[in-house]
This record gives C-alpha cells, structure tokens and sequence, in this order.
C-alpha cells in the first residue's frame, strides 16, 4: 500500500531499477532532474542540501523546518521508511524536502556537477568489514566531489567509533580534504540547534549510553 501511494507522491523520486538511470516522480512520469532539482522541482534558486541514509527523513524534516531558506533532499533506498518521511512532510506542509529514492552509489546520475551546497550522512550502516560500502570510503568521496560546489559543507553524524575512526583515517590520508569539526562526544558540551535534531536511531543509540560523533569537512 505504502508503494503504490508512494507512486503519487509530488515530493518523492525514484529509480526502480539500477541498471537504468531513470528518475520517476508522481503518477511514474519519467522527470530528468540532474542538474535540475531548483528549475523542475522546487522552483526557486535556494541552495540544496543532502542528508544521505536519511531512512524516514527525521534529519532533513528538522533541518528544513529550521532552515526554511535552503531546499532539502533526503536519500536512501528502502522505501517504506521514506513513505514516512514524505508523509510527514506534507503534514507540516514543508515544500523545501523533497526525497529520492536511490542507492548512493547511482548519486551522480541524478545530480549535476555544483548542484549540491552540503551533505549531511546521518547514522549510516558502518559495514563492519566491508569497507568500500561505508559512506565515507574513498569510493563514495570521489562521487560527492563531483557534485559538490565549493566550499559545501560534508558532514558525518554517527554513533559507530568504528566509523568515525575510519572516517578520520580516510580523510587525513586524502590531500583534496580539509578536516573542520572533528567531535567524539558531541553532547559534552551544548550544541547547536541543526546538530541536536536526534532521528529514531540516535535515539535508540543515546538510550544505550553510546557517545554520538561528527565530523565536518570540505573538499580543497
Ligand atoms: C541505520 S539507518 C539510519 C537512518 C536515519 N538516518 C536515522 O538516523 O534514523 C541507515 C540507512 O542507510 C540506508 N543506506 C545504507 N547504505 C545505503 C546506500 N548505499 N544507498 C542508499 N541507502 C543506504 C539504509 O537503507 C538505512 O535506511
């Protein structure tokens, strides 16, 4: 039920098929947005923002309603949880969140280059022992350069140390990367409010007593 409606959704795009780098919006009309998220979709010039591995879209919902001057994509693959998001979305009647439905290896198939002003990566799998899956390996670096504009902002907010030291560990070996924030217990001290939006799985990890880190940096 929630894929057929999702199917009608005026904020939702999806690819169904991997192999096919096609986009499909609302009633399966087929809408080429790379380059063209502002012009097609949210008709105006803000700049857009990431959040990858958004799952429902708890991150992005926070982020737009606090940031009502910038546009907001969330992105993951599994659709039942971006059904929630972009029914939530359209309950706060918020028309700066749009979600897309894709695997984030396939992101540049659907984003042009300069098209993106900053990407958040909210608790993403940490793939214990599948490093080239994990969202910060190099393999994924290299695709968010390609659609980044100077200076955008990437930010990793993750529960895993494993993560967050092998984020580190990547990012320091790289020379196009410029490490800003680099936090491993982000609520020692107060934060600010973009950074304190807690979704169900920070939630579930901070009842566990797990510290929560973030990392902040931009490609040079
Ligand atoms: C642990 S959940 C976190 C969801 C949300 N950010 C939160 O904090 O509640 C991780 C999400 O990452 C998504 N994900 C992981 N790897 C992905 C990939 N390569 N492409 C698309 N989605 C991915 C999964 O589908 C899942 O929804």
């Amino acid at each position: 039920m929630k894929f057929a409606e999702m199917r009608t959704f005026s904020n939702v795009f999806q690819n169904y098929d991997p192999r096919n780098p096609k986009l499909v919006g609302a009633m399966d009309k087929e809408i080429d947005l790379k380059g063209k998220w502002n012009e097609l979709h949210f008709k105006n010039n803000k700049p857009i923002v990431l959040e990858l591995a958004c799952g429902r879209g708890e991150y992005s919902l926070g982020l737009a309603s606090l940031f009502p001057e910038k546009n907001y994509i969330g992105v993951d693959i599994k659709g039942a949880r971006l059904w929630r998001g972009a029914v939530n979305a359209q309950e706060a009647q918020l028309d700066n969140i749009a979600f897309l439905r894709t695997r984030i290896e396939q992101l540049e198939l659907f984003f042009g280059s300069n098209e993106v002003n900053e990407i958040w990566i909210t608790f993403p799998d940490p793939f214990l022992g599948k490093e080239n899956r994990r969202l910060t390996a190099n393999g994924f670096l290299d695709k968010y350069k390609n659609i980044v504009t100077k200076d955008a902002k990437v930010q990793l907010k993750t529960d895993s140390r494993e993560l967050y030291d092998f984020t580190k560990e990547v990012l320091e070996n790289r020379t196009d990367i410029k490490i800003l924030i680099d936090n491993p217990d982000i609520y020692q001290a107060e934060v600010n409010p973009s950074l304190n939006i807690k979704t169900y799985y920070e939630k579930m990890h901070l009842a566990k007593g797990k510290k929560i880190t973030f990392i902040q940096f931009v490609f040079i």
